[in-house]
């Protein structure tokens, strides 16, 4: 029996910040990001013939198929995430005798190659959109799921699963505390009383940027493995003691070794940043916020310092802006975010700190070094991926 759809919908999906859990959701940990108001809008309408046509509105591309030729589409850039998304949510066998076709038109305000996760919001955005057009009943882990396997297997990225949820699972004023072991998400406030968070743009993007992604992800993996031998009752890196710390560190090499320090201080920074959150959402006297505030910021910091000395994905660039802008003053913290080597910093400052004045200076410099000009883009926490109903 043939089939028609004749429906009209407009997703928005946003891209991410992640407060604190850098490189964690690949390492059992907990992460806690955020989704922001910069997004993907993608909006899908049918069509006469049996043809799928997505248009990218921003840079005048197209790519159009017919569902049979599905496999053999020769694809790339933006276009293997389409490719991905289309096949692993597996709509030829779900609209085998589709009568019409659909036009899905997208633009985007998710500055490319910021480390905003623009490409995880592209296919969560796709895959919700698609989900609810041909009604296939996924849930929104699923089709987090199924983003991640897109960058897995069509761009080769072995991300982890925190950008995908940050953007499916937003809520607007909320971040939340994503535990990538048990795949639970727990939204909190982080009521910023009197202070800020916004981002910096160096306006890099060094090409290694994802195979020394993919190595750190082999090099923890294989670490694991081994301590899996030492101690074969280890079930994730939350679980290592101290002690088996210790023997472990005595047999892996020392890059491993320095990974794993990022990755366990991290950790505790993440717990140390909850109990911190929590507190900031009581109700507490003036003069304890101020200091919660500087102990988040240095938090922050001490992140960028292990990104930077031990995890290693950081780049001149970042460096160069987080040193200038922690010395500012009102600057309780500051830290490069998301797979590393350019991208954004994300800064946290009293309210009293006014960007476009306070980082004219630094931009300037920054500007005689490198020869780029930085921007900084202040942030909402937004809604996840969302139909948008028009009147
Ligand atoms: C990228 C990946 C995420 C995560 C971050 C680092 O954004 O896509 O899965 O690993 O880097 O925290």
């Amino acid at each position: 029996m043939e089939s028609l759809i004749e429906k009209y919908l407009h997703v928005r999906a946003p891209g991410r910040i992640n407060l604190l859990g850098e490189h964690l959701d690949y390492n059992h940990g907990v992460v806690l990001p955020a989704a922001i108001d910069k997004c993907f809008d993608l909006e899908f309408k049918p069509l006469p013939s049996a043809t799928f046509r997505i248009l990218a509105l921003d840079i005048e591309e197209q790519l159009e198929f017919q569902l049979s030729e599905l496999n053999s589409l020769q694809t790339e850039g933006w276009k293997n995430y389409v490719k991905g998304v289309f096949i692993l949510l597996g709509i030829e066998q779900c609209a085998p005798n589709l009568k019409n076709g659909l036009q899905i038109s997208i633009s985007s305000s998710i500055p490319i190659g910021a480390g905003l996760s623009s490409s995880a919001a592209l296919c969560c955005g796709l895959a919700f959109g698609l989900n609810a057009y041909f009604e296939l009943g996924k849930s929104k882990m699923e089709l987090a799921l199924i983003a991640q396997q897109t960058e897995h297997q069509f761009a080769g990225v072995q991300c982890g699963l925190m950008d995908q949820v940050a953007s499916l699972f937003g809520k607007p004023n909320q971040l939340m505390a994503f535990d990538c072991l048990s795949q639970e998400v727990q939204h909190f406030s982080l009521p910023l009383k009197g202070a800020q968070l916004f981002l910096v743009d160096s306006r890099v993007k060094h090409n290694l940027a994802e195979s020394a992604y993919n190595k750190r992800r082999q090099q923890l993996e294989a670490a694991f493995e081994i301590a899996q031998q030492l101690f074969p009752d280890l079930n994730n890196w939350r679980a290592l003691s101290s002690e088996m710390r210790g023997q472990l560190r005595s047999i892996i090499d020392s890059e491993t070794a320095a990974r794993l320090t990022y990755v366990l201080d991290e950790m505790q920074r993440v717990s140390e940043v909850q109990e911190l959150c929590h507190h900031l959402d009581l109700d507490i006297h003036n003069d304890h916020t101020e200091q919660v505030l500087k102990n988040l910021g240095s938090l922050l910091s001490q992140t960028h310092v292990g990104l930077k000395d031990l995890y290693e994905v950081s780049c001149e660039e970042l460096d160069f802006l987080q040193t200038k802008i922690t010395s500012l003053p009102y600057v309780y913290g500051a830290r490069m975010m998301g797979g590393g080597f350019g991208g954004c910093l994300l800064v946290l400052a009293a309210q009293e700190f006014e960007p476009t004045k306070d980082l004219a200076a630094t931009f300037e410099h920054y500007f005689e070094k490198f020869d780029i000009h930085s921007i900084f883009y202040p942030i909402q926490i937004a809604n996840g991926v969302h139909l948008i109903t028009h009147d």
